[in-house]
C-alpha cells in the first residue's frame, strides 16, 4: 500500500495546496467541539489534527513519514502525537471520545478485509460514548469519471517553481471497483515530471454498514455530504456518524 504520492517528499509538499481545509475540516472541528480525546487515523499532513489541538489530547496515526514530517512542522504540530503506524493493526492502548479519518483515507484501504481491521481499530480506540466520523465517495456518483487528463488538468500555483502543470488519469478495474489514478506534476523549469500511481476503494453504503456491524459498530445517523445533509442514494459522499455498539447496549 506504499504510495508515492505521501512517501515521496517532492509529491508531499503538493498535498496542502491541493487540499486546503473545505467543508469536511469545518464539520469534524465543529463535531470535535465537546470531544477532549480526538484520534485521527490517515491523518496525513495533519491539518485537522493541529486546528484540533488546542485544549484537547490528540494523536494522528499515517504510516507516511513524508506527510508525519510536514504535520510535525505546522502550528500547533508539537501539540500531537504522532504515530507513523498503519491504520489497520495500529493499537495505541489507549481510549479516545472521537475517531475521525477525513480526506477519504478510509478509500485507500481497498478490500472488505482492510476495511474490517480499519473499522476494528476505530473500535478498540473509543471510549464508551465516544464516537465516529469518516468519508467515503458515493460509487453511485462516479467521481473517477472526473480524473481523466482532459478533464482534470489545472495549473497550480506552487511558492518555490510558480505555475506548475498538473493532471490525473484513471482507470477503474469493473471486478473489484478499485480506482487506480495517477498524479502528475510538471515542474517548469527543470521540466521535471513528477507522479504517482494511487488506489482507492469505493465502497457501497449496503457493504459498509454490514462491516461496520461486524465491527461492533452502529451508525446513529448517514450523511450524505459534509454540509450535514442526510445520506440519499445519490448523494456524492457516505458519512457514517456512530459509536460502539455494546456502550449502547448497555445505556440505561
Ligand atoms: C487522501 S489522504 C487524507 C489525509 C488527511 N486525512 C486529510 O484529510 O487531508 C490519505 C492518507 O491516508 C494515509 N494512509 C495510507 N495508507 C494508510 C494506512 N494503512 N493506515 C493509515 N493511513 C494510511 C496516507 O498516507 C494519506 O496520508
Amino acid at each position: 500500500m506504499t504510495d508515492r504520492l505521501y512517501h515521496d517528499p517532492d509529491l508531499v509538499q503538493f498535498y496542502d495546496i491541493e487540499n486546503a481545509a473545505g467543508a469536511d475540516f469545518e464539520y469534524c472541528r465543529r463535531f470535535a467541539s465537546g470531544a477532549r480525546s480526538v484520534l485521527d487515523l490517515g491523518c496525513g499532513t495533519g491539518q485537522l489534527a493541529a486546528a484540533l489541538a488546542d485544549g484537547r489530547v490528540v494523536a494522528g496515526v499515517d504510516p507516511a513519514g513524508a506527510m508525519l514530517e510536514v504535520a510535525r512542522a505546522r502550528r500547533n504540530g508539537d501539540k500531537v502525537d504522532w504515530v507513523e503506524a498503519d491504520a489497520r493493526s495500529v493499537r495505541l492502548g489507549r481510549g479516545f471520545d472521537l475517531v475521525v479519518l477525513t480526506g477519504h483515507a478510509f478509500q485507500v484501504f481497498l478490500t472488505p478485509d482492510d476495511q474490517a481491521a480499519v473499522l476494528s481499530t476505530i473500535a478498540a480506540h473509543l471510549k464508551p460514548g465516544g464516537r465516529f466520523i469518516f468519508d467515503t465517495r458515493n460509487p453511485a456518483g462516479r467521481e473517477w469519471l472526473e480524473w481523466t487528463p482532459e478533464l482534470s488538468k489545472r495549473s497550480i500555483d506552487h511558492p518555490r517553481w510558480g505555475a506548475v502543470e498538473a493532471w490525473n488519469d484513471v482507470r477503474r478495474d469493473a471486478a473489484t471497483g478499485v480506482v487506480t489514478y495517477t498524479t502528475c506534476y510538471r515542474i517548469p523549469d527543470g521540466r521535471e515530471l513528477l507522479s504517482a500511481e494511487s488506489r482507492i476503494a469505493f465502497p457501497e453504503k449496503e457493504k459498509l454498514a454490514v462491516l461496520l456491524d461486524e465491527a461492533g459498530l452502529y451508525v446513529e445517523r448517514w450523511l450524505g455530504d459534509w454540509e450535514g445533509r442526510p445520506y440519499v442514494a445519490t448523494s456524492p459522499e457516505i458519512i457514517p456518524i456512530g459509536g460502539l455498539r455494546h456502550a449502547l447496549d448497555a445505556a440505561p
